[in-house]
């Protein structure tokens, strides 16, 4: 038997959108945590390609102005959008991947290794009033210089943190595994 706990918990994840955050700061030390389990990915070779930088108060407004900076072409309305995801969320983690200066993996395995932390911080999430999602917007790979990411590092996108009120409701949005899954026994 598998642990039915752990079954509930990985169903139960589920991206929370920053339109659902109330505006609330989440502790530090509570971010660390969540932060401590990302760092438990699966890692080939034990690269441990992920790198997190993290935006909240004051470093958040400094992101947002460089975000909409590189994005000059933005109608007013995405502009006020993007301002209000800021303002909602808690915490930014702007998901980074260092990749191994001897190569000893491909790429591929250290953008795998690194998106398998996300889910930790996803799974992290659960049971609490603390939410987040995965935004990979095509900017995300023009902000090296601001987030001092050296060659071989690269951005991955954004994981937007933040504090709900209430659970927003789970839209189950999956076609069953059967459809997926062929078996040769
Ligand atoms: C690699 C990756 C990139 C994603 N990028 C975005 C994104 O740019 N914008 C967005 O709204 N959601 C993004 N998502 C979140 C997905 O839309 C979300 O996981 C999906 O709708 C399933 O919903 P769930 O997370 O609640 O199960 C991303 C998810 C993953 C895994």
């Amino acid at each position: 038997m598998i642990n039915k706990e752990v079954s509930r918990i990985i169903q139960s994840r589920h991206s929370v959108y920053p339109i659902d955050f109330n505006g609330d700061e989440i502790e530090d030390d509570i971010v660390l945590q969540i932060l401590k389990n990302a760092n438990h990915a699966p890692t080939h070779r034990l690269t441990q390609p992920w790198l997190f930088k993290i935006f909240s108060k004051s470093s958040k407004i400094k992101l947002l102005s460089e975000v909409t900076k590189l994005n000059g072409d933005f109608s007013e309305q995405k502009k006020e959008k993007l301002a209000s995801n800021f303002r909602l969320s808690s915490h930014i983690i702007c998901v980074c991947m260092h990749r191994n200066l001897q190569n000893i993996v491909p790429e591929w395995e250290e953008i795998a290794a690194t998106a398998m932390s996300v889910q930790n911080l996803w799974i992290s999430c659960v049971d609490s009033n603390i939410g987040g999602y995965w935004s990979t917007p095509k900017y995300a790979d023009q902000l090296n210089s601001f987030l001092s990411l050296k060659d071989n590092e690269r951005c991955l996108g954004f994981f937007y943190l933040g504090v709900h009120a209430s659970k927003p409701k789970r839209k189950i949005r999956r076609t069953n595994i059967e459809a997926k899954t062929e078996w040769f026994g």
